[in-house]
């Protein structure tokens, strides 16, 4: 008997969402002092309940200023940053001399529509120049990563004038309308029912989450049986993907994060984006790489695809290209970025000057002080790191990472990988009373990411691990997994 309409929109709603009220407990609860609580209970009497900030931590602390890796919030309390704002911050934070950049642009001009000016030119120029790839590159601003995923779909399906996009399961693209028909994730449900999902020309894949194959192989014995299947839909006669005996192909473009940020930090095996882009060159769509959350530096390379080799046509970037300001761009292909003419895309704060500024001092300093190679390093030592604690942990299920772009997996058995998710959520509340800001995320609830500015001190980062083993044995005994 299946349940109507009535019966069940509002009480599925009523689960999904949450209330001032069950939010303002939290509050009393867990809030880290009295300022904290003060604020927060401002901010539910005047913000809507549809902000981000309560789903990240029981009772989020209310940061008031901070330094390098470190953050302290209102009553004082310092945190290692493990988080970096979704890795907006990668220079740290309060770089003097990127906030001097942005001010001198700010005291000259901070903003026209969108003429152009000397920081945005110089910045395109930036990106252009470090892209991967043996082919002419130009720049499109927009402002937020949403909005530039947004610029990607739109500019594949008027270059190759298809319809679908391709992407996989557990990839986040952005909350905005459009970005929003590629993005599966559990909150936005929510908005695309009982609508039909926003989009409809996009065609979900599994992501390659070896760790729990989707398809029940083991990585790499399986000879990347994943990618085969992709390659078995176009060879169909029975998916919207290609007309095989005609020949005609009805895909604009894949559009992947390389390794899934906002699912759980999953890193996929190069080798698959190496068969994806043939795939992508095979059936002539665009591959576009959404590297929102991990390119400019976070994997150890500037950007995240070159780990395969792979020359996308398209990038995605925003969040760490102004150490705070928002800034968003494509980066991709002469040829496609010029397909269209003067305004077919807008917005007014698109390339905003004084973010540009920010953006071309930021890439002075990775330059000088090597920051990319320095992710790569620090990296490779806060993986060392985790591994030492899986060793000591039976909880951990999984470590993995890739630069400064690390997650850990936690199971309630290392045998049947029972997800520990009630466990993981637990330690994200104890490792911010700890002084540990980080993500918690997961396809299961069950990991916590670690994506620190990447001028972290190996000092940092090891308190950091010292913390996380006390709140993983702690939970370990908690709930008996030792
Ligand atoms: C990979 C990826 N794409 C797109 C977005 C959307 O960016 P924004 O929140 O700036 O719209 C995000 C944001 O987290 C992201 O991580």
């Amino acid at each position: 008997m299946v349940t109507s309409f009535e019966k069940r929109i509002l009480e599925e709603r009523k689960r999904m969402g949450a209330t001032v009220e069950s939010l303002s407990d939290r509050v009393e609860k867990f809030a880290g002092g009295p300022r904290n609580k003060e604020i927060l209970l401002k901010t539910l009497q005047y913000e809507s309940t549809g902000h981000l900030d309560f789903s990240l931590f029981p009772s989020p602390p209310v940061l008031d200023h901070g330094k390098g890796a470190k953050v302290y919030d209102v009553d004082g309390r310092e945190y290692i940053d493990l988080h970096a704002g979704f890795t907006v911050n990668a220079l740290g934070h309060a770089n003097t001399e990127v906030n001097e950049a942005i001010k001198a642009q700010m005291d000259k001009i901070s903003h026209f529509a969108e003429l152009p000016m000397e920081s945005r030119a110089e910045l395109a120029r930036l990106l252009a120049e470090s892209m991967p790839g043996d082919f002419e590159k130009k720049v499109m601003w927009a402002v937020t990563g949403g909005e530039a995923v947004e610029i990607a779909i739109k500019l594949a399906r008027w270059y190759t004038g298809k319809p679908i996009i391709l992407t996989h399961w557990g990839d986040y693209h952005g909350r905005t309308a459009m970005a929003m028909g590629l993005t599966s994730k559990a909150p936005m449900m929510a908005y695309s029912y009982p609508i039909p999902p926003m989009d409809t020309a996009v065609v979900r894949i599994p992501f390659p989450y070896c760790y729990r194959c989707p398809f029940g192989k083991e990585y790499p014995a399986c000879d990347l049986f994943c990618a085969d299947q992709l390659e078995k839909m176009f060879q169909s006669k029975e998916t919207w993907l290609n007309n095989p005996r005609a020949n005609v192909t009805n895909v604009a473009a894949m559009l992947i994060e390389p390794f899934q940020s906002s699912a759980g930090y999953m890193l996929a095996p190069l080798p698959y984006l190496q068969q994806m882009k043939q795939i992508a060159e095979k059936y002539d769509y665009i591959f576009v790489s959404d590297e929102v959350q991990n390119g400019m530096g976070r994997t150890g390379k500037l950007w995240a695809i070159e780990h395969a080799g792979v020359a996308p046509d398209l990038i995605a970037t925003a969040k760490s290209l102004s150490n705070g300001l928002p800034l968003s761009a494509v980066i991709g292909r002469k040829e496609i970025m010029d397909s269209w003419g003067p305004a077919a895309h807008s917005s007014t704060f698109t390339g905003y000057p004084a973010a540009c500024a920010g953006g071309v001092k930021v890439f002075e300093i990775y330059e000088r002080d090597g920051i990319v190679a320095g992710a790569a390093e620090k990296g490779a030592y806060f993986l060392d790191g985790l591994k030492q604690l899986a060793a000591k942990h039976p909880s951990i299920g999984l470590a993995e990472g890739l630069g400064l772009y690390l997650s850990v997996e936690f199971v309630r058995n290392r045998k049947t990988k029972e997800p520990a998710a009630e466990e993981t959520s637990w330690m994200t509340g104890e490792l911010v009373r700890s002084g540990v800001l980080c993500i918690s995320s997961g396809y299961y609830y069950n990991r916590l990411c670690f994506a620190p500015p990447l001028v972290i001190e190996k000092e940092e980062i090891d308190q950091a691990l010292q913390i996380l083993d006390d709140v993983i044995g702690r939970m370990e005994g908690e709930f008996g997994l030792g």
